[in-house]
């Protein structure tokens, strides 16, 4: 019987590699797309290179293309070709920051990127399950107007009917969501169009931080990669803002994969949902260093800049209530403490200098 075919763009990323290998590994022929553009945003230490050299060595039956996702006419040609039974659209412009300088791009790449692959899909698989990985800056800035709580290492919510952190039903828009945040919700919206008014099974996977040791991690994209980077290599550290207490929960990119394939076996159209590691996986930027600092065993150089980011979340926990329910069959298999230990062994995948 012939391999089933999927199609991963942003193959080389982080997510997009892992991807590739879950499922070649389970008897999928993999078609990558992927023109290394992570370098060319975030400089050498967001060089994908090595990942793709892995994928190469360690795959079975992974083809990759060096392929634009603006390259509309390339895209479609390449849906065309292969006719995949799953596509999973990972490829971006991933940093906020950059967005903001760069904004002709991020939107090149993260809105019209994703209206290529999608159209390509409608033309060429229709019934291919497709996975957008979205990201929880949909919902811009309103996740900073709940109640808080200062602890001593970390912001927490004040009320307990937050406990859990935020579900689908946050409002995604009337706040600041920054450019990047801006052409992730357009592409969000854009991924459920092609559900309710075209019929193809899409889902918008509305991801928090996501983590795992193939991630380039860089000063602008990849927080704890790059945290424990820098506790590693001794480079100075800048906290931005909410005295280095903002709070993030955390994924690893292997969860992301069961989650797409949960999707992809009994998939439905239109589909939004958030995901992420939840309270149990939530960590401030205070409590990461010192957990990086002791399994290290380095101090961190720090510097504190009064000032956070324009938009950032003070205290962000996903609330993967929905997703749970309708997918029973997934569940997080990758804790806090096996994440900042795979961070921490792992020899320096991508230096920082
Ligand atoms: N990493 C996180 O914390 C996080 C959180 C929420 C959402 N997400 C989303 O998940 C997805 C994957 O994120 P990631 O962490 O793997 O990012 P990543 O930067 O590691 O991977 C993205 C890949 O896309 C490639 N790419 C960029 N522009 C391209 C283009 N024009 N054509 C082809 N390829 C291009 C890059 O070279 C890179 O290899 C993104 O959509 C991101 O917004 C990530």
């Amino acid at each position: 019987m012939a391999a089933r075919r999927a199609l991963v763009t942003g193959s080389s990323g982080l997510i997009g590699s892992e991807v590739v290998a879950y499922f070649d590994a389970r008897g999928w022929r993999v078609d990558g797309v992927d023109n290394n553009m992570r370098r060319d945003f975030l400089g050498a230490s967001g060089d994908t290179t090595l990942n793709l050299e892995r994928l190469r060595r360690e795959t079975r039956r992974f083809v990759h293309h060096e392929v634009d996702v603006r390259d509309r006419a390339a895209v479609d040609r390449l849906t065309k070709e292969l006719r995949p039974q799953l596509i999973v659209h990972a490829a971006s412009q991933p940093s906020h920051a950059l967005a903001g300088t760069r904004p002709f791009d991020d939107f090149d790449i993260n809105a019209t990127g994703t209206l290529n692959v999608l159209e390509a899909a409608r033309r060429h698989a229709p019934t291919a399950p497709f996975v957008f990985l979205s990201t929880n800056k949909v919902y811009g800035d309103a996740p900073n107007e709940v109640p808080l709580v200062e602890l001593e290492t970390r912001w927490d919510f004040a009320l307990p009917e937050h406990r859990d952190g935020f579900d689908e039903t946050l409002r995604i828009d009337a706040a600041m969501h920054t450019v990047f945040g801006a052409s992730k919700a357009a592409a969000d919206l854009l991924v459920q169009e092609y559900g309710r008014y075209f019929g193809l099974p899409t889902v918008c996977f509305r991801c928090s931080c996501l983590t795992g040791s193939r991630h380039a991690g860089t000063e602008l994209h990849g927080f704890l990669a790059y945290l424990s980077l820098a506790v590693r290599e001794g480079h100075q550290y800048r906290i931005l803002g909410y005295k280095g207490k903002q709070v993030r929960d955390n994924l690893h990119a292997q969860d992301v994969c069961s989650a797409i394939a949960e999707f992809a076996t009994r998939p439905a159209a239109a589909a939004v949902y958030n995901l992420g590691g939840g309270r149990a996986n939530s960590v401030s930027l205070l409590e990461a260093i010192a957990r990086f600092q002791d399994l290290i065993g380095r101090p961190l150089d720090t510097e504190y800049v009064g000032e956070p980011r324009p938009g950032d979340h003070i205290c962000y926990i996903t609330e993967t209530r929905r997703f749970m329910t309708d997918y029973p069959g997934w569940e997080i298999s990758v804790g806090l403490d096996a994440m900042f230990a795979e961070l921490s062994a792992l020899p320096s995948l991508y230096p920082l200098s």
